[in-house]
């Protein structure tokens, strides 16, 4: 696992709450521009992995790096995208969407308010503009949440469960405009499902994660296939994706497949 070129570094990172090593000693490598679909049992230590890329809290042992660069405290390139959006019922999607600019740099006006049409217009949401969260719907939410992470342009994203909280329709709409997204701005990306297909969909590497924060990664070929949620070879990746975690499941040793 180990990668000289890579973008992300894990190196023998630890981390505990009280007696129990949520993740422990684990190293992993990211690649640039990849998207990676990280999947495993509810409380296994997906969101505290996602903290700790972050740089929300800090490895009790071992180190991560970005771009070579240890990790210390948050960046402003890594983008985060929380599964409870964190919206605030104060400010409208505009509002909403200007804030991340307003914090971290000393933008104009002017070019802040073309930006944020940009984005608004990017996500389909320009009608929302003025719009408080209690007077959108859960997929207009979601989309003023992530064009509130795009807007600084990160070259890092982190997202945690970014559709679980839709219904089925808005989740496909949302999953092809993260995709999209992903080709066009070629981000490093890294995200938490539950849901298999949404993996084979949007992961272009798939990680498992087991007890101790191990990780096994299996590579999706069908990855950025055109329409590839149409053919039969979609549902057997879905199918052999279920057996490796049920395998995973039962046997306590790690297959380690690197790319
Ligand atoms: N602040 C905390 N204090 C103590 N234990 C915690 C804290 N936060 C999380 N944990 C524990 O750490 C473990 C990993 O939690 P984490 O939230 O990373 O799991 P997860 O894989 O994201 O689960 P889910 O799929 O349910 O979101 C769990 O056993 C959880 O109970
Ligand atoms: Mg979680």
């Amino acid at each position: 696992m180990k990668n000289k070129d890579a973008f992300i570094r894990l190196s023998d990172v630890s981390y505990r709450f009280g007696e129990r090593a949520v993740i422990n000693q684990l190293s992993l490598s990211l690649d640039k521009g990849v998207s990676y679909a990280l999947i495993g049992q509810s409380g296994i230590g997906k969101s505290t992995l996602l903290q700790l890329l972050a740089g929300f809290i800090s490895p009790d042992s071992g180190s991560i790096y970005i771009n070579d660069k240890k990790l210390i405290k948050p960046r402003v390139k890594t983008g985060f995208l929380f599964q409870e959006l964190g919206l605030f019922p104060w400010q409208t999607a505009f509002d909403s969407i200007k804030m991340p600019l307003q914090m971290h740099t000393s933008v104009q006006k002017e070019s802040l308010k073309s930006s944020v049409f940009k984005w608004l217009k990017e996500l389909q949401i320009e009608d929302c503009h003025e719009r408080y969260p209690h007077e959108l719907s859960g997929g207009q939410k979601q989309r003023v949440a992530l064009a509130r992470t795009l807007i600084t342009e990160p070259d890092f994203l982190l997202m945690d469960e970014p559709t679980t909280a839709i219904d089925a329709m808005t989740k496909e709409s949302i999953q092809a405009l993260i995709l999209a997204q992903h080709k066009k701005q070629q981000t490093t990306m890294l995200f938490v499902t539950h849901d298999i297909e949404e993996a084979v969909y949007l992961g272009e590497v798939i990680l498992i994660m087991r007890e101790g924060g191990k990780i096994t990664r299996i590579p999706n070929p069908l990855f950025g296939i055109e329409n590839n949620r149409e053919t039969l070879a979609f549902y057997q990746a879905c199918i052999d994706v279920r057996k490796h975690i049920n395998l995973e499941m039962e046997l306590d040793e790690v297959f380690t497949h690197n790319k």
